[in-house]
């Protein structure tokens, strides 16, 4: 089968990774791809954007599964546009979709089935949103309603800070039309887990469990970004937070989703936070996170092509999924400066170190060949992730294979992984 990934970060490289592996796949193309993901498939310059040449594309080479890995395709509907040439997706369809694409829709169905999240407010007006917040309990998260990379979300800790997120995001449109609603939110503590799943319409099949570190700098300070690292498995996700999620969250997901006449077929990604009263749903997201498909799909077993064909035929019900009992952590290498500015085209050194390699992966995502060289072509370069029996052996491999890299103004976090020194195991 002739398989075409839609993307070209460091998600796109791990899945075509993992697809490479599927002994049912004979050929992959990516549009767009990157330097790394040249290596294994046929990067075609298509922009993941351009709907109508992506299903002419794959239509002509007989592309027998589709992968959409990004949110603004999936959100914008690419699913529906490729099914409709007679295409084979796996990724949600634009009423689907809608789970990460506005964060309102989330919370309201999260309330309407009784999901665990934190207590919230939707508002259309600024007017309004800043009428209620002064009686609002202060900390209080603003969340813009639509995709904003990530960033999207303000966490205020005085009525001072609150009113001028409001004016950020609603009035002067700091995240487009993604500000055009607004949620706020109260504030939860605790631990960050994710949890992507596998999911047909009907069942679910959820995969290991992960941490990111989404602040720029080490201690978590800084800005936002896409994501720094991450390990798997999180010791802090046990039996018991498993089984509680799977009593009130999953399923129950997947069952509103379906109850509201958009069933999801795809990935769904739990962003969760562990709290004093249990887990509660912080994010849904509708792929793979980036980077924990970095740390989750190397230590899938399963062969991915046949989850995923499973999921878009109905029948995931059949499949089971396994994983190894092992550990990944995954490092990224960043362009000094992001995530606000920083430069491009810096030639990349020691990529070979990976060549052959099982135990450790050096994943791209904004990376070019330029004039016969790779160079960075983004915030975040590089993803190194390392495979090991536990997590502290995954870690130290990690930045040991981190250090076999260089590039101009490389910068990466020191303490990728410190949860694991906090966790009693
Ligand atoms: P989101 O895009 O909704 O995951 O939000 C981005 C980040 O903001 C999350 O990863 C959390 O660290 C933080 N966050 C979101 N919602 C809350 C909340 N209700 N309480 C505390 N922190 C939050
Ligand atoms: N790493 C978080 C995300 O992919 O949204």
């Amino acid at each position: 089968m002739k398989v075409l990934i839609v993307g070209g970060g460091g998600r796109e490289h791990a899945i075509a990774v993992s697809v490479a592996k599927s002994r049912k796949v004979e050929k992959i193309y990516c549009a767009p791809g990157n330097a790394g993901i040249a290596q294994i498939a046929e990067c075609v310059p298509i922009g993941v954007m351009e709907f109508d040449a992506l299903a002419a594309f794959a239509r002509e080479k007989e592309i027998g599964l589709v992968i959409v890995g990004m949110d603004d395709p999936l959100v914008g509907g690419l699913t529906d546009v490729l099914e409709a040439a007679g295409l084979r997706v796996f990724g949600p369809r634009k009423n689907a979709a809608i789970l990460e694409g506005s964060k309102a829709f989330s919370k309201d169905l999260m309330k309407k089935y009784k999901i665990p999240t934190a207590a919230y407010e939707n508002f259309d007006t600024p007017q309004a949103a800043l009428a209620y917040l002064e009686t609002a309990s202060m900390p209080v998260v603003l969340k813009a309603d639509g995709l904003a990379l990530g960033k999207g979300v303000l966490i205020c800790h005085t009525r001072e800070e609150a009113r001028a997120g409001v004016k950020t995001i609603m009035e002067e449109k700091q995240f487009g039309d993604a500000g055009n609603r607004l949620v706020v939110e109260e504030f939860l503590t605790g631990r960050e887990v994710s949890v992507l799943s596998f999911v047909d319409g009907r069942t679910i099949r959820t995969m290991t469990s992960a941490q990111d570190h989404k602040r720029a700098g080490d201690g978590d300070t800084g800005l936002n970004t896409g994501g720094m690292g991450t390990f798997s498995p999180s010791p802090f996700y046990t039996r018991e937070v498993d089984d509680f999620c799977r009593k009130y969250i999953y399923q129950a997901t997947v069952d509103a989703m379906a109850a509201e006449g958009r069933p999801f077929q795809g990935i769904i990604f739990f962003g969760l936070m562990l709290t004093e009263n249990g887990p509660r749903v912080l994010e849904y997201n509708a792929r793979f996170g980036d980077p924990e498909a970095q740390v989750v799909l190397p230590r899938m077993k399963s062969d991915i092509v046949e989850v995923m064909e499973a999921c878009i035929d109905g029948r995931l019900d059949e499949i089971e999924l396994v994983f190894e009992e092992n550990a990944a952590v995954c490092v990224v290498l960043a362009s000094g400066g992001y995530p606000v500015s920083y430069g491009k085209g810096f030639p990349i050194s020691g990529l070979e170190h990976f060549n052959g390699r099982d135990d450790v992966f050096c994943f791209h995502a904004g990376t070019k060949q330029q004039d016969g060289k790779i160079v960075t072509n983004g915030g975040r370069v590089l993803g190194i992730t390392a495979l090991g029996s536990d997590l502290r052996t995954a870690r130290a491999q990690a930045y040991e294979a981190a250090s076999w890299v260089s590039f101009e103004k490389k910068y990466m976090r020191h303490d990728i992984g410190k949860a694991i020194d906090e966790a009693e195991v």
